[in-house]
């Protein structure tokens, strides 16, 4: 059998399994997984390189304008390039509803702003900031055209009330979509907000303190509650907090659906950066806020532990100047600055650096953490998240001895929130649909190689819930629900 590429004399590495074998590609696709294979047009090799599914970066805002109206730095361009050169051969990113804007207008908006420019396939998870009867009514199209996910906010002018977030999230579960939330206690942060700034308590270190990991912990119990009632899968982004983990966890061991995920600013940076002088602390403003070494080493131990399924960037570029975090002017207090930080290129190398590196986790546990996982909660395996065969050739290779600090990324950023950090672990190749996109230093794909990604609803395999038969009412009182 002929391949059209082969990689050769490397340590494969899956969510379960690490062995020697090479690796046979044709049309795209994993044909042969053998101890050699001699017969391909082209070769890689891959001696002293670790071979794993390409990374899958399921939660980034890529040419989007945030709840405060600031557009990304980024487009479809940039930040597929440099997701890539983080090791990602996949992204999912936001697609933003309007207020009165129809779901089908919203994909083909952000068709408009991918197709041209992607290097990396994509898929995307909605934002619903309009969910009137006609929008829920219009999410099965949705689902069934393959954007099987979707967030909704607790927080921010574009947050759902808890009926809204109920009605939501039965059309989800009787459809198979998969409903995500920013779980933050709105009145909470918008109370600690007030009382900050009305104190004169305006410098970027009193973002943290106006939003307590309280607000977080409340939230995400009412958010689980809530998908319980309305028998629905769920999924928490960006957890920050332990007492958000565990809970979590509770939920799984007693049957939720439930899944989480948190970022690598939480594993690797704290609240001291807020207090760097003048206002840069500003580029380390993101909801929810930095936490403490204490959250951050208990974090660790969730993710270690398996409580939190994936660690995934929230890359949300605004540049450090008056186009992002400073849209409201230089001479603002904290509540007036664009929230998030940049990290699709930087998730990868710093969760292999500081998790597989120093001993944290093991290497199938990042492979689980960095691409298995969000393939099967996103309805993307076995095609996209595993080395298998008849998977895409969707693979990153990685070279562990590798170290470098971090420094300039290939986004359209003005800094690095992790720069001078010391990482060691990088990708060196990126492989998508057996496409070389990076070889070393270099960008070999095309704007517009990447292609959508149709994926199907989220697998529930393995965690089929136990409906609570108080919350079953047709069941328990004949009653008739609609
Ligand atoms: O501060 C953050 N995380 N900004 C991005 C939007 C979001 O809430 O995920
Ligand atoms: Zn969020
Ligand atoms: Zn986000």
């Amino acid at each position: 059998m002929k391949h059209d590429l082969a990689i050769r004399g490397g340590t494969l590495a899956t969510a379960t399994e690490t062995y020697r074998a090479d690796i046979g590609i044709r049309a795209g696709r994993i044909v042969t997984i053998a101890e050699a294979v001699t017969d391909a047009d082209d070769v890689i090799d891959a001696t002293n390189r670790i071979v794993m599914p390409g990374g899958i970066e399921a939660h980034c805002h890529i040419a989007q304008e945030s709840g405060m109206g600031v557009m990304t730095s980024d487009d479809y361009l940039s930040g597929s390039m440099s997701a890539a050169f983080g090791g990602n051969s996949c992204f999912v990113p936001f697609a933003a509803q309007n207020k009165g804007e129809s779901l089908a207008n919203t994909i083909q908006r952000y068709d408009g702003r991918a197709a041209p420019k992607s290097v990396l396939d994509w898929s995307y998870h909605l934002i619903l900031t309009d969910p009137t009867p006609d929008v829920l009514a219009e999410l099965p199209e949705v689902f069934a055209k393959g954007v099987t996910s979707f967030k909704v906010f607790m927080t921010y002018a574009t947050r759902v009330s808890d009926a809204q977030f109920l009605d939501i999230l039965s059309v989800a579960g009787k459809h198979g979509g998969l409903t995500m939330v920013h779980a933050e206690n709105h009145d909470m942060l918008d109370w600690m907000g007030r009382r900050m700034v009305d104190g004169g308590n305006v410098a970027p270190r009193y973002h943290a303190p106006s939003r307590p990991g309280l607000a977080e912990g409340e939230a995400i119990n009412r958010a689980i509650s809530l998908a319980r009632l309305a028998q629905a899968p769920l999924f928490i982004v960006h957890v920050s907090t332990p007492v958000g983990a565990k809970l979590v966890a509770e939920a799984r061991a007693n049957g939720g659906q439930v899944w989480a995920e948190t970022c690598p600013q939480y594993l690797s940076l704290t609240r001291e950066d807020l207090d760097k002088p003048g206002m840069e602390g500003a580029k380390f403003i993101c909801s929810p806020p930095l936490r403490d070494t204490a959250t951050q080493a208990a974090l660790w131990q969730h993710v270690q532990g398996g409580s939190l399924s994936l660690v995934s960037s929230d890359h949300a570029p605004y540049r450090y100047d008056e186009t992002g975090k400073f849209h409201a002017g230089k001479d603002v207090n904290f509540r007036q600055i664009a929230n998030g930080m940049p990290g699709i290129e930087m998730r990868l190398p710093l969760l292999f650096s500081e998790g597989v590196t120093k001993g944290r986790i093991s290497l199938n546990q990042f492979v689980a953490l960095s691409s298995t996982n969000a393939a099967r909660i996103y309805g993307m395996l076995p095609r996209k998240g595993t080395l298998s065969i008849g998977a895409d050739a969707d693979i990153a290779i990685w070279d562990p001895n590798q170290t470098r600090i971090a420094g300039e990324m290939h986004d359209n950023m003005d800094y690095n929130p992790f720069a001078g950090i010391e990482v060691t672990g990088w990708p060196v190749t990126v492989l998508g649909r057996g496409r070389r996109i990076v070889e070393g230093r270099e960008l070999m794909a095309k704007p517009g190689d990447g292609l959508f990604v149709k994926r199907a609803t989220v697998d529930l395999t393995g965690q089929p819930g136990h409906p609570v038969p108080e919350l079953d009412p047709a069941q328990n009182f004949g009653a008739n629900l609609s």
